[in-house]
């Protein structure tokens, strides 16, 4: 098949509804995908969104048999294990927002840095965003595409970093701006400022950067004062105010954004939504979002930036962990060779309770376990599930959803062992690309 045909056929395939249009959307060059999309009337256009999500949906279904599969072969434990296809999959459902709106999109590094897998990310996204002078550097050095910088206050010994590792700098105040902008304009680099929206709606204050004397962002008091001296030294404004959740709540967060801030948005070349958008989640309503984004950008002229850490990933990844023994105090307890404290802190920090594949919660199935930690920590307890048959020494369990802020988080706490990692590639091979020893503890300590 020509270009030309294979286009025409998926347009074709789209109108109707068959759902390997899709697959076929994602293989085609850019400007054909561009132009498939532009050919077709908005109710179809949402049915297109739908038979993405059933793509992503149909690969996502075929993951939890490869992950069992490798738990209980040879594989040794603690691992995490990345499964590049399905990664891929979040991407092309990312890609499919950008060619519907013309916004860009970042990865954010806080969550998901292992470059191992980034060949898969780098031709959909734009770049990433970073917290500070390692993550721009990784971002440069192994991502290769923009890298957007925002950090709470930048010292002035890594500062001249930030800036040869950054193209966009984003500032947390109008001193620091005042300290930084000048120079970051003078190597070409973009330059913004971060801005509290006003609202938000995540109920854990600890992962709420809109909440009371929160230090993420300034205040529109603050800004409506401080703006007009800066104007000159400012090309986009930033906000970040969401946590895995839906655009409905985006929707919300761009009314009270939009209030406060439309009237300076006037020749800004860039406004930045943040991360927290859970895209890739079978549920979220990529249509709502596109259409905030569209209006967005066509009602203020500013490029829209997107930076998701937790939608790149999202289902990506397993940790498989072995139980090493089983001990009873009133209940049944497995003690596992992987730690909640050490390798899946956000458990204990969020907290939250991860899925264990084959599990169900306590009581639900005739065998029910305390998943615990080998550190001694008391808490360093997973959570209590229930199985069809006991647990036993030896037995190995899957937990999901671990790619995100677990790799990038762990710590080698009571001189634990850090996982390895081991990535799915597409073609299927198993590799194994990282193994922690002795020398990684050791040398953070001294
Ligand atoms: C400034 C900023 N951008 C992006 C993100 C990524 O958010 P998520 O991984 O929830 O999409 C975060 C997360 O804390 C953040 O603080």
């Amino acid at each position: 098949m020509t270009s030309g045909e294979k286009t025409g056929w998926v347009l074709d395939a789209l109108s109707v509804g068959d759902v390997s249009a899709a697959h076929h959307y994602h293989s085609l060059l850019d400007r054909d995908r561009l132009s498939v999309l532009g050919s077709l009337d908005p109710e179809i256009l949402a049915r297109a969104t739908d038979l993405i999500k059933t793509s992503r949906e149909t690969e996502f279904r075929k993951s939890e048999a490869r992950s069992l599969e490798i738990a209980w072969g040879a594989v040794r434990t603690p691992v995490y294990l990345v499964d590049e296809r399905l990664i891929e999959e979040n991407m092309r459902v990312l890609r499919y927002v950008k060619d519907r709106t013309g916004c860009r999109i970042l990865h954010a590094l806080k969550a998901y840095a292992s470059f191992a897998t980034f060949g898969v990310m780098t031709p959909y996204l734009d770049g990433v965003c970073a917290s500070g002078l390692y993550e721009a550097r990784l971002g440069r050095e192994e991502f290769g595409k923009e890298v957007h910088t925002f950090g709470a206050a930048y010292k002035k010994d890594e500062i001249r970093g930030i800036l040869k590792y950054s193209d966009f700098i984003i500032f947390n105040s109008f001193h620091q701006a005042a300290m930084y902008a000048d120079r970051a304009r003078g190597m070409g680099r973009s330059t913004g400022i971060r801005v509290n929206p006003g609202h938000s709606e995540i109920a854990t204050a600890m992962y709420n950067p809109c909440a009371p004397c929160s230090r993420l962002g300034v205040l529109h008091d603050t800004f409506a004062r401080e703006f007009p001296a800066h104007v000159r030294k400012i090309d986009g404004l930033h906000f970040h105010a969401m946590c895995e959740q839906n655009s409905d709540v985006l929707e919300r967060i761009l009314r009270s954004f939009e209030e406060l801030y439309g009237p300076y948005l006037n020749g800004l070349a860039w406004v930045n939504f943040g991360g927290g958008h859970h895209i890739t989640r079978p549920d979220y309503d990529i249509e709502k979002l596109i259409a905030l984004i569209d209006g967005f950008q066509s009602t203020y002229g500013a490029q829209v930036y997107l930076e998701p850490g937790e939608a790149s990933v999202y289902d990506c990844g397993v940790l498989i962990s072995t139980v090493i023994d089983v001990v009873k105090n009133d209940i049944d307890i497995a003690i596992l060779d992987t730690s909640a404290e050490a390798h899946m802190p956000d458990v204990l920090l969020m907290p939250y309770r991860p899925d264990v594949i084959g599990s169900a919660g306590p009581g639900i199935k005739e065998y029910t376990f305390r998943l615990a930690g080998p550190s001694c920590l008391a808490g360093d307890v997973i959570g209590d599930y229930s199985f069809d048959e006991p647990l036993e020494r030896g037995d190995r369990l899957v937990f999901t959803d671990m790619a995100l802020y677990s790799i990038v988080k762990n710590t080698t706490f009571n001189g634990i062992g850090l996982p390895d990692i081991a990535v799915i590639r597409k073609n299927g091979d198993l590799d194994v690309v990282k193994r922690f020893g002795y020398k990684d503890y050791r040398n953070r300590q001294s």
